[in-house]
């Protein structure tokens, strides 16, 4: 069978993304009757050659062209021309209907195709998540239906009646003193031995992580974080200025020879953890490693910032303390919050930090915000004193892995043979591996949109942007009737393209 030989006059200076160029040549090609129906197109990677465009523009061209009717793909033979050619799509076929949903086509125009930092292209086509009708996995959010709203409207009325203006004008930077008491017992409940005095509390976790890079680091000051790493904090080094490096993990975290080479050579300012439920891999270091980090961090006098914000998420097997409860140095910040685990829009959070630290971290709160808002900062003391969060937590996990067990059964009889996971005992992710005999999870990504589900792409979270075939699956965000059926839409959108790679060299472009 004959390929076509496609003539595609690419407009690079045109604000039009490549991959709509594409669509929209080989639309008007097919419409025209110049690839008549049953042509063969050029495998993917044939055709991004012959333009000198990225495989992805390609990859994504032909899924939407395919969700659209004009082309189709067999297993093993490649992408055709469809039999029966569509009615000519309105408008330049920029606003489509499908499925009774309509295209995000603003989103889509934002995708930019060859940007130099490969995850900002990944992440503006991340937005398309939001399109209705999509089973999202791709946020980092914990589920809303678990989301304690009559509790917060009694506390809130109890508060205003209680305190009036009071809890209405500005808090000191420090925080709320009732709320500071209550985060020191609870932390003394995890094994960490702190006082008021050292806790602060922030706008979240994201808050208190960013005031933390900004009281001990200078622009350009090096950073170390496992590899992969919070996508939170990838930003904050960009907008902080500050260098981030990624240290790869293995089964147990962050792997210390490395980060000891790493830390001799480069004399790093912060080294940035999540020991427990790390996201995005959902791994626990041990007590082992966590001592022997310990030992390395004072060995060599580096900072460590433990993100302890998934510590209470664990619905299976033993508790290991918190690196802070393990410190006896006062070489740990620890920071953490009341977001996860009971309202993540209230934006309470807070750091648990030693003398200098402290007084620092309190003049750049007040210089970033001056105060967090001290109505919400009252409705979590209220919460928490009512036993509102302590009832969260057990119902929480237990519901919690409820889903990650249906996650678990579902993505073994859905996903690619070859596809891996391990088994999360806690928190809100699976970290899946796809099988390299198919797309990466970015090429896969359109085509998982259109068959109505969304992930996070594993490249995100990389700072170097590897991890072109992970993807993050937040299944604690959504019931279990849709965590099957996402993960079956996963499941149909990878079989669908992997016929495209059948004939391929597997290169991943990302
Ligand atoms: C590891 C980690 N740290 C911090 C945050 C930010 O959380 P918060 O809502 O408390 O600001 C998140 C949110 O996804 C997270 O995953």
């Amino acid at each position: 069978m004959l390929t076509a030989n496609l003539s595609i006059p690419l407009d690079r200076e045109s604000e039009e993304p490549i991959y709509r160029q594409l669509i929209r040549h080989i639309r008007g090609q097919v419409e025209s009757g110049a690839l008549p129906a049953g042509t063969r197109l050029p495998a993917s990677r044939d055709l991004a050659r012959q333009l000198a465009i990225s495989r992805i523009s390609v990859v994504n061209a032909y899924a939407e062209l395919r969700a659209e009717g004009f082309l189709s793909a067999h297993a093993g033979r490649g992408t055709f021309v469809a039999g029966e050619r569509p009615p000519a799509a309105p408008n330049n076929g920029q606003a489509h209907q499908q499925n009774g949903h309509a295209n995000h086509t603003g989103a889509q125009h934002s995708l930019a195709d060859s940007a130099p930092m490969p995850d900002r292209s990944i992440r503006e086509m991340m937005r398309l998540a939001r399109k209705p009708g999509v089973i999202n996995f791709s946020t980092g959010s914990p589920p809303s239906d678990f989301f304690p709203v009559q509790h917060l409207r009694s506390a809130i009325n109890a508060i205003l009646e209680r305190d009036g203006a009071k809890a209405l004008t500005y808090e000191v930077p420090e925080g709320y003193g009732p709320l500071r008491n209550c985060v020191r017992d609870y932390v003394s409940a995890l094994g960490i031995q702190t006082s008021p005095d050292h806790v602060l509390i922030t706008g979240g976790t994201q808050q208190a992580i960013d005031l933390v890079v900004q009281a001990l680091l200078s622009e350009n000051d090096l950073l170390v974080t496992e590899n992969p790493t919070y996508l939170g904090m990838i930003d904050i080094a960009r907008t902080r200025r500050v260098r981030l490096h990624g240290i790869p993990m293995d089964e147990d975290g962050i792997r210390l020879d490395m980060l000891e080479n790493f830390v001799i050579d480069n004399h790093p300012r912060l080294i940035y953890v999540m020991p427990s439920f790390q996201n995005p891999t959902g791994k626990v270091m041990p007590l082992h490693r966590r001592r022997q980090l310990l030992n390395l961090a004072n060995d060599y006098r580096v900072t460590v910032l433990e993100d302890g914000i998934y510590h209470e998420f664990r619905f299976e097997g033993e508790t290991v303390p918190p690196l802070k409860a393990l410190d006896e140095t006062g070489i740990v910040i620890h920071a953490s919050g009341f977001t996860k685990n009971l309202l993540p829009g209230m934006r309470i959070g807070y750091v648990l930090a030693n003398g200098s630290h402290y007084e620092r971290l309190v003049r750049v709160k007040q210089a970033a915000d001056i105060s967090t808002p001290g109505l919400n900062q009252r409705a979590v003391h209220l919460l928490i004193e009512r036993g509102v969060l302590a009832q969260q937590l057990e119902r929480n996990n237990r519901e919690l892995k409820h889903r990650r067990d249906v996650a678990l059964a579902s993505a073994a009889r859905h996903l690619p043979p070859g596809s891996r996971w391990d088994t999360p005992q806690g928190g809100l992710y699976l970290w899946v591996e796809l099988p390299k005999t198919g797309p990466t999870a970015a090429e896969l990504y359109i085509s998982a949109i259109q068959v109505g589900v969304a992930y996070a792409i594993g490249n995100v979270f990389h700072p170097n942007g590897s991890g072109s075939y992970h993807m993050r699956i937040n299944y604690g965000s959504q019931r279990p009737d849709e965590i099957e059926e996402g993960l079956k839409r996963l499941g149909r959108a990878w079989r669908e393209l992997a016929c495209d790679y059948a004939d391929m060299e597997k290169t991943p472009l990302l």
